[in-house]
């Protein structure tokens, strides 16, 4: 079985798609992560964000890897644990360049498709119902406020110690929506055969429960 949730930056997919695959015993892929390493990876290698046959070439040679950890799975970039390194900053500033690079995606919706293939999984991003899993069973489409999103995510900073203004956090995530959108290859978009999921005032628990329900009456059809 595939479940497939896709929405903007700080929807709250991650943290929701986590507590759905360990209730169901499912494997968890978030290819956030995988774009995240590639991006990472260029600015260790000096490579430009937009040169893609650098980038494809060092890729080539990278395998990118989860593991289970406690509390969070690890994300492993050819041995180096990159867990925390790819959620820098000058990570997430830069991803969205590194994700329009049509041949990177090609190769990463290949290595998720893999992923997909060895068992019942639950996996998020921006186009898994559209481009990576188009017939998986449930498709979910979260979203919520900019405004609540960067509430989020200034909250998320505070507890790493990180002090951003909320203006500026809004302005981020509104950028980051903006070059997901509209990039020329697999735009975040909802799928037509998507359930939209509005988690502006909704808690995490709500959303679980509203997603085991959708997935349940699809497991009874
Ligand atoms: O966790 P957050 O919402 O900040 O983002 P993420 O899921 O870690 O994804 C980081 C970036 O990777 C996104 O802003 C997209 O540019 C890109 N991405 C993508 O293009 N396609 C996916 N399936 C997943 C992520
Ligand atoms: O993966 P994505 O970027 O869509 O979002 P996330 O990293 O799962 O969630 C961003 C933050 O929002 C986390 O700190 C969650 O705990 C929080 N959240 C929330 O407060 N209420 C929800 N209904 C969903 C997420």
């Amino acid at each position: 079985m595939q479940i497939a949730i896709d929405g903007p930056a700080s929807a709250g997919k991650s943290t929701i798609a986590k507590r759905v695959a360990k209730e169901l015993g499912f494997i968890y892929c978030d290819t956030g992560a995988m774009y995240r390493t590639v991006t990472y990876m260029a600015i260790k290698d000096q490579l430009g964000f937009g040169d893609e046959a650098a980038i494809m070439q060092h890729l080539a040679n990278m395998t990118i890897r989860f593991e289970p950890g406690d509390p969070e799975q690890r994300v492993l970039m050819n041995d180096e644990d990159v867990t925390l390194a790819i959620r820098e900053p000058d990570v997430t500033n830069n991803v969205s360049q590194v994700s329009a690079l049509p041949k990177v995606r090609t190769e990463l919706v290949k290595r998720q498709r893999d992923i997909a293939a060895s068992s019942n999984i639950v996996m998020d991003g921006r186009d898994i119902g559209t481009t990576v899993l188009p017939n998986a069973e449930v498709k979910i489409y979260m979203v919520a406020s900019v405004a609540e999103r960067a509430k989020r995510r200034y909250k998320e900073n505070i507890q790493k110690g990180i002090e951003t203004p909320l203006a500026t956090l809004e302005q981020e995530i509104a950028e980051r929506d903006r070059k997901d959108s509209h990039r020329a290859v697999s735009p975040l978009r909802q799928a037509s055969d998507a359930i939209r999921i509005d988690t502006t005032s909704m808690t995490i628990d709500e959303v679980v429960e509203r997603i085991l329900s959708l997935i349940g009456q699809v497991k009874t059809k």
